[in-house]
């Protein structure tokens, strides 16, 4: 059955660059589940708000270890899709680091594909709400979040400053790698 879900500005506040405490009722995306349409399963709709200069985001996520790759296509807008991979040491899980940081700039009609060690939250980049389509079926646990709202939000913020992309680094993880941007054609072709 179809589900429809609302994120505030209260849901992502922890995960902000700058904490703000402004309108925490502000609708920043919205989330629509088991749309079964082709292979799609959620659409997310992303508004197209800046809060101090950060572009309005998803609040990011990892998937368990044996999951299956996920799916992303843009129906509409400009987003970049941040992707942190699992940092693991010894066979262990580090949370607090990262191995690689991209990010991967897509427009209307691009996919991309998730592999099972990246965490992934979308920024919409645009003037326009960002939509997004995904295949996820499988769901989601408390841990899949828990990382990130631990290290208080992704790898990087992502800003505007004068009308350019630019990015910041979330000092709660340590030793980060120099993030990458990426087309998402490049991304695909690079199969990373
Ligand atoms: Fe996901």
């Amino acid at each position: 059955m179809i589900s429809i879900t609302t994120r505030t500005k209260e849901f992502i506040q922890p995960l902000l660059y700058k904490d703000d405490d402004k309108s925490l009722d502000t609708i920043m995306y919205v989330c629509t589940t088991e749309i079964n349409q082709g292979p799609w399963q959620n659409c997310t709709i992303i508004s197209a708000d800046r809060i101090n200069g950060e572009f309005t985001k998803t609040h990011g996520h990892y998937h368990q270890e044996n999951a299956s790759d996920e799916t992303y296509k843009v129906l509409q807008g400009k987003g970049v899709f941040v992707l942190q991979k699992k940092f693991i040491s010894d066979g262990k899980w580090d949370q607090g680091r990262v191995k690689e940081v991209f990010f991967v700039e897509a427009e209307e009609g691009d996919e991309i594909i998730v592999k099972p060690h990246w965490a992934h939250s979308w920024s919409n980049v645009g003037k326009n709400p960002l939509i997004v389509l995904d295949n996820w079926k499988d769901g989601h646990t408390p841990d899949d979040y828990t990382p990130i709202i631990k290290y208080k939000g992704m790898a990087y913020y992502l800003i505007e400053d004068k009308g350019n992309i630019t990015y910041v680094p979330n000092n709660n993880y340590k030793d980060l790698p120099q993030p990458r941007f990426i087309s998402a054609r490049d991304f695909a072709i690079n199969n990373y």
